[in-house]
């Protein structure tokens, strides 16, 4: 295992939280300092956890940060990556890192000219039970993949988050919000994506923020909250998603595959843990037990209860291949390719038209029990 990176958070608003618990349980990295447009929202997260709050320039310039988080909102993640690489740091944003391809080759450039290197979130397809889903598709438990369908519906971020503007603004809505979770691991699953085609529509011109200080005040929707679309892979496999905030309840699994030989059912994608079941031939589907892989046990607490989490493991990944050159799974070339998918199902669904995706990528490698454990400290 390589040497520890130390690790500087820009934004520090409510996913920063999890960074700052969950990064320390890699062996690689360590967490030395924090920044934010608003120094308040810094200065509290170094308090509570003890690291160097910094003004953004001065954490740029620190040399003891040798990779920046980005937990900015979605508008500000290419501006602040982009400086961030200019710097000579590597970056790791959340999603979606950059809102076009441009962007995205923008990062490229600079961060080839500059010798480091850029992945994004989500890496909860590194979880146990992902990759377990991943172990017995790869074993041919199913045969090839041929079709499926996958459900990411709920009523909206606005009932939970205290500031939800940028859910509702570009670079928002269910698509480029949900969809890199359920895009990401269809990659991890089934390969790279060819070609899309969808159809888009919105329940409500405003939401009404739900909690903390602003609760009762309106927040402006600008995209698309309901998007039905058809993903076409490279394989030739065909997979149905539903992403919508315009769902008050419903009977739909996260994520379902049928192949020629049996049928797989894939836990939340946003998550790293959860039941997999599988059906052969017989039709009937069985819950399988999820392999001891260490990144599925329930170990963070969230509002209502237990959940698997493992954030960070995209970045302990990057960080041990940026010291031996080897791929990294969470890489810009797959973010990418997630981007690309993301936009071409909202601008299929404004112009009415299939659209190719012009990216492509490889599979990441399967993180099996071994190199998973390798990370962990
Ligand atoms: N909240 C979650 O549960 C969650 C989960 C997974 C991923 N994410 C992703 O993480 C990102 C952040 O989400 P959040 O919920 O923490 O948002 P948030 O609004 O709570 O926090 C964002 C923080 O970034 C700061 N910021 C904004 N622009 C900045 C800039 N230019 N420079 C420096 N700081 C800046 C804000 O002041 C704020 O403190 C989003 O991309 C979101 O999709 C959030």
């Amino acid at each position: 295992m390589s040497k520890e990176s130390g690790v500087g958070i820009i934004g520090c608003g409510n996913i920063s939280a999890a960074y700052f618990k969950l990064v320390p349980m890699f062996r690689n990295l360590k967490v030395v300092a924090c920044a934010d447009i608003n120094p308040a929202a810094s200065a509290a997260r170094a308090e509570e956890f003890g690291v160097e709050a910094q003004e953004i320039e001065a954490l740029l310039a620190n040399p003891a940060v040798d990779v920046v988080v980005n937990l900015t909102v979605p508008e500000a993640h290419y501006p602040v990556s982009r400086r961030t690489l200019i710097a000579g740091k590597h970056v790791y944003s959340e999603k979606p890192f950059v809102l076009t391809l441009e962007q995205g080759e923008d990062l490229r450039r600079i961060a080839e000219t500059n010798g480091v290197s850029v992945g994004s979130a989500p890496d909860t397809f590194l979880g146990g039970s992902h990759q377990f889903a991943r172990h017995l598709i790869d074993a041919g438990r199913i045969g090839k993949v041929m079709s499926g369908t996958a459900h990411v519906l709920g009523p909206g971020m606005e009932r939970w988050h205290p500031n939800p503007d940028f859910f509702f603004a570009p670079g928002g809505g269910p698509i480029l919000d949900m969809g890199p979770y359920y895009v990401a691991n269809l990659v991890n699953l089934v390969g790279p994506v060819k070609r899309v085609v969808a159809l888009a529509n919105k329940a409500r011109a405003e939401r009404i923020i739900g909690s903390g200080p602003r609760a009762g005040e309106k927040v402006p929707v600008g995209v698309a909250t309901n998007i039905h679309a058809i993903l076409e892979f490279a394989s030739g496999a065909q997979v149905a998603l539903m992403a919508s905030w315009d769902v008050w309840a419903h009977r739909h699994q996260n994520m379902e595959l049928y192949g020629t030989d049996g049928a797989i059912f894939v836990p939340d994608p946003n998550f790293f843990g959860g039941p997999v079941e599988v059906a052969g031939t017989d039709g009937e589907p069985q819950e399988v037990e999820v392999w001891d892989h260490p990144l599925t046990a329930k170990n963070f607490e969230f509002d209502w209860g237990m959940e698997a989490n493992y954030r960070g493991a995209g970045l302990a990944d990057m960080m041990d291949a940026v010291a031996t050159g080897r791929d990294y799974r969470c890489s810009l070339e797959r973010s990418l390719h997630t981007i690309d998918v993301l936009t071409a199902i909202l601008r299929s669904a404004e112009e009415g038209r299939a659209v190719d995706i012009v990216t492509s990528c490889t599979q990441p490698e399967a993180l099996g029990i071994e190199e998973a454990r390798a990370l962990q400290r």
